[in-house]
């Protein structure tokens, strides 16, 4: 199981344990992680599943697609350097440990 640490803008921690070969987004949200909405189901049509990825795990994952940057556009809370839409963060074994924040509102 890979386990992924997410921290809210109010800096509440929730911990996920996740199996690979999904996406972060699917994860999070069918264990109900609060903050991540992920409206559109992963087709990169909603920005609800923006997170701030941690500077450290943020080199380990492949660059965003074009359509990742440009529907970051649209995130309801300001971007970061190291924001992404997790729908597009594919879980793999050497993510066990990952730790991405939350935007303080995903509407
Ligand atoms: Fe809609 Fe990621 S779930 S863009």
């Amino acid at each position: 199981m890979i386990h992924i640490r997410f921290i809210s803008a109010d800096h509440t921690v929730q911990d996920l344990q996740a199996a690979p070969g999904q996406s972060l987004m699917k994860a999070a949200t069918e264990a109900n992680i609060r903050g991540i909405e992920g409206d559109c189901g992963g087709t990169l049509t909603c920005a609800t599943c923006h997170v701030i990825v941690d500077p450290v795990w943020a080199k380990q994952l492949p660059p965003p697609v074009a359509d990742e940057t440009d529907m970051l556009d649209f995130a309801a809370s300001p971007v970061e350097p190291d924001s992404r839409l997790c729908c597009q963060i594919q879980l793999t074994p050497d993510l066990d440990g990952l730790v991405v924040r939350l935007p303080a509102a995903q509407h």
